[in-house]
C-alpha cells in the first residue's frame, strides 16, 4: 500500500486472527487519538491544559485534567474495540474490558504530561499483547518479544501515529481535513552514524559509572575516542525525543540513577520503554536497559520500570560495551585455581 492510503486501509489487509484484533484496537485507539489531538489544539479557555485535578498517578506524578481526557477517551475506544485486559498509567491496576477479548493493552494515555502546561510535544504510547487467562494482570507479564503490535501518537505541529505490527514501521500523519491518519512514511529505518544523544544531563553525578563514562566520551568531541563532535538534544517527552531517533538517528538514554525511586530509571516497562523497544528494533535499531535487549524483560510488575537505552543499533551496542568494560574493571582478578584473589 502506497503513500497516501489510510490507515483503516493499510489496516485492513493484515492476515491473522491476533493481527486483526490488534488492528481493530489500533484504529479505535486513532479515533482517539484525533479527538486528543483537537481538544489539545483548544485554546485553554476552558481550564483544559495546566489545570491539575489534585490527583497524582500510581507513580505519583500530578494527574492533569488533559491525562484524564485522554485516560476517557483511549479506555472508551478500546472498550468498543473488544479489548480484553487493559492497563494504564492513570489506574493502579490492570482491568478487563471485554472479557471475551483476544488482545490486552498497555497504554500511556498522555506521555509528557509536564510538557502540556508549555505547549510542548506530548504522545500517547501503548502496546498490544496477546489476551492471557482470565486475570487480567497476567497477560501483562509476558515479555516484549510476545507484542502483536506497539506504537505512539504525537501531537505536535503534526499529529503523527508511529505504528509496527511486527513488519516494520510505517508512519502515518493526521490528516485534519479528512478527518483520518494517512501513511507518510514506510519501512522507515533509524539512520546510522548520527552523532546526537539524548539524556537529563542534570543526573550527570546521579548516573552510574557506564553511563557516565559514555556520555563523557561524547562530550570529549572529535579528540575523544567516538571521534565525532556531538549534539545533545531533549524534549523532556519521550514520544518526541523517540520520534527525532527514527526520524534522524542518534540515541537516547534515560538510565537507572542513583537517586531516591530511580535504581530503575524512570520509564515504565510496559507502556514506555517496551512499545519503543518494539517499534526500535523494526526499525533496525536496538533497545536495552544498557546490557540486556529491552523486548527480553518478562515483568513482574504492571507499572514496573526499566532503564532505556534505545537507538541506532551501533550506538546502543557501544554503551552496552561501556557496562561490559566497567563490569571487567570492576571485577576481583581470578586465581589460578578460579579462587578470588
Ligand atoms: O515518563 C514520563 C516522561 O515525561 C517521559 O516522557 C520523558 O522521557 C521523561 O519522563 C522526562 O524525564 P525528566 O523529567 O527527567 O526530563
Amino acid at each position: 500500500m502506497g503513500q497516501g492510503a489510510s490507515l483503516a486501509a493499510v489496516l485492513e489487509v493484515v492476515e491473522g486472527a491476533p493481527a486483526k484484533a490488534a488492528a481493530r484496537a489500533v484504529l479505535a485507539l486513532a479515533r482517539a487519538a484525533a479527538e486528543l489531538s483537537a481538544v489539545i489544539a483548544r485554546p485553554a479557555v476552558e481550564g483544559r491544559l495546566g489545570t491539575t485535578t489534585g490527583g497524582a498517578n500510581v507513580d505519583g506524578d500530578a494527574q492533569r485534567k488533559l491525562d484524564l481526557i485522554a485516560e476517557d477517551l483511549c479506555r472508551s475506544a478500546l472498550e468498543s474495540a473488544g479489548v480484553g485486559p487493559y492497563l494504564s498509567e492513570e489506574n493502579d491496576a490492570p482491568v478487563s474490558l471485554d472479557p471475551k477479548g483476544t488482545v490486552a493493552v498497555a497504554i500511556d494515555p498522555l506521555d509528557g504530561s509536564s510538557n502540556i502546561d508549555v505547549n510542548g510535544v506530548i504522545g500517547t504510547i501503548f502496546s498490544v499483547l496477546p489476551a492471557r487467562g482470565p486475570d487480567p494482570a497476567v497477560s501483562f507479564f509476558q515479555s516484549g518479544r510476545s507484542q502483536i503490535a506497539a506504537g505512539f501518537f504525537m501531537y505536535g505541529p503534526q499529529t503523527t501515529l508511529v505504528l509496527s505490527l511486527g513488519r516494520g514501521v510505517d508512519v502515518f500523519a493526521l490528516d485534519r481535513t479528512a478527518g483520518e491518519f494517512v501513511l507518510v512514511e514506510q519501512s522507515l529505518k533509524i539512520p546510522e552514524g548520527t552523532p546526537e544523544y539524548a539524556i537529563n544531563a542534570s543526573n550527570h553525578r546521579q548516573w552510574r559509572e557506564a553511563v557516565r563514562n559514555y556520555i563523557d566520551d561524547c562530550l570529549r568531541g572529535a579528540d575523544g575516542p567516538h571521534g565525532k563532535t556531538y549534539n545533545m538534544r531533549w524534549a523532556g517527552s519521550l514520544v518526541a525525543d523517540a520520534f527525532r531517533i527514527f526520524s534522524r538517528g542518534g540515541i537516547f538514554l534515560y538510565p537507572a540513577d542513583g537517586r531516591k525511586g530511580y535504581d530503575q530509571g524512570r520509564l515504565r516497562l510496559l507502556y514506555e520503554a517496551s512499545p519503543i523497544a518494539f517499534l526500535a528494533e523494526q526499525a533496525g535499531g536496538a533497545a536495552t536497559d544498557g546490557e540486556r535487549p529491552i523486548l527480553d524483560i518478562v515483568p513482574h510488575r504492571p507499572h514496573e520500570r526499566a532503564p532505556l537505552v534505545m537507538g541506532s543499533a551501533d550506538k546502543v551496542e557501544r554503551v552496552r560495551r561501556y557496562h561490559q568494560d566497567v563490569e571487567l574493571a570492576h571485577a576481583q582478578p581470578m586465581g589460578l585455581s578460579g579462587a578470588r584473589a
